[in-house]
């Protein structure tokens, strides 16, 4: 263990030296950034027409993001979106094949150990050191990202305080739970204070409190000014953020606020419960109103053009049918619908094409 960090320390370290200067005076000076920063100048991350290939994969395609300073940024989207090489290529670990990528100015091909100091990166498989404790993996990284010496035991300390982590300070990191493994990752990639965030799914498969614990750290380095970009599969995650991007096929489709984004799911809502869901998603195929229909786990969810109008006609559909239904009430589009409804969409003009 020793050998492998000696290893990997020297020629971090070596290259975190090297670089730390040029990039220091390309950077905007830390005066500069606040929080909620949405309308600062200069964006954190810029891609131009990012391309990755993988033999005939299209992984990215013509990719341009316009991450500002100082928000948080969910970029969602179907498996095999393209989301995480996008997180790998700005995290400089993934080459482009074509187009740029700049994280806080910075050209993340051509000098990617520039920006590793300002960089905190939690890759979707991220890996601790099981046999090593919560403090050991923390001083591991800590000496990887080159925390000054004198520095590392106040800032892992806090770190600690911080993920809530302090009473395991001792304990293996393979004997954690899921959701303080996923909180030691997440202080591990901060050890060395950076001003961006890439954040790959950090709470998948997590229980909900420790994912709100999490939310609960990613709001205090939010108020820090720090950028994050997280990917993330939970549509309240999504919700969270301050700006939401849609890939789909490598590509961002939609971009927008939570808010805004929620509004494009089509028309008003009507959610529908029923004991028998199969005889009732065929028989409303015939149902004019019905502008689009989505079934989630024991219910649908049904858009019509005028919920108030709809649900009257509805209800005397389904009764001169004799089907029952145990509620129907109109309700407002969440964010899941509007992506449930754009990904369709999307994958309709792809079918069309
Ligand atoms: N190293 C690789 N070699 C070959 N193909 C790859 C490689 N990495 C990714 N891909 C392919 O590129 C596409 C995008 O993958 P990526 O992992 O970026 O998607 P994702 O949006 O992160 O998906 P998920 O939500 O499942 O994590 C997929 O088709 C994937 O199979
Ligand atoms: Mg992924």
């Amino acid at each position: 263990m020793k050998h492998v960090v000696k290893n990997v320390v020297k020629n971090v370290v070596k290259n975190v030296e090297k670089q730390s200067m040029s990039a220091r005076s390309q950077l905007p000076n830390a005066e500069s950034r606040f929080p909620n920063s949405v309308h600062h100048s200069m964006n954190a991350i810029e891609t131009h027409q990012l391309h990755r290939r993988f033999r005939r994969t299209v992984a990215v395609k013509a990719l341009d993001l316009a991450i500002p300073q100082g928000i948080i940024y969910g970029l969602i989207g179907p498996d095999g979106a393209g989301k995480t090489t996008t997180l790998r290529m700005l995290a400089g670990v993934l080459k482009p094949s074509s187009g740029q990528a700049r994280v806080l100015g910075q050209d993340v091909v051509r000098d990617p150990e520039a920006l590793r100091p300002h960089l905190g990166y939690m890759p979707q498989h991220f890996s601790l050191y099981g046999d090593l404790s919560v403090l050991e993996n923390l001083r591991f990284f800590a000496e990887i990202y080159g925390v000054p010496r004198k520095e590392r035991a106040a800032r892992i300390q806090r770190l600690l305080r911080f993920a809530q982590l302090e009473a395991f300070a001792q304990r293996p990191a393979a004997k954690l739970s899921g959701g303080m493994k996923k909180k030691l990752g997440l202080a591990c990639a901060l050890v060395h204070s950076p001003r961006i965030l890439l954040l790959d799914e950090p709470t998948n498969g997590v229980d909900p409190v420790s994912r709100r614990e999490f939310w609960d750290i990613l709001g205090e380095l939010y108020l820090q000014g720090v950028t994050i970009l997280i990917t993330t599969p939970y549509m309240d995650e999504a919700e969270r953020c301050n700006l939401v991007g849609l890939m789909f096929q490598g590509t961002i489709i939609q971009q927008g606020e939570p808010e805004a984004l929620r509004r494009l799911a089509p028309g008003e809502l009507l959610v529908l419960y029923a004991p028998d869901l199969l005889r009732v998603e065929q028989l409303l195929a015939r149902f004019p109103d019905i502008l689009s229909l989505q079934v989630y786990g024991d219910r649908l969810h049904l858009f019509v053009a005028d919920a108030q109008a709809s649900r009257p006609r509805l209800e005397a559909f389904l009764r001169e049918r004799g089907v029952a239904f145990t509620a129907l009430y109109q309700d407002e589009p969440r964010l899941e619908e509007a992506f449930v409804h754009l990904i369709r969409q999307a994958q309709a003009r792809q079918a069309a094409a």
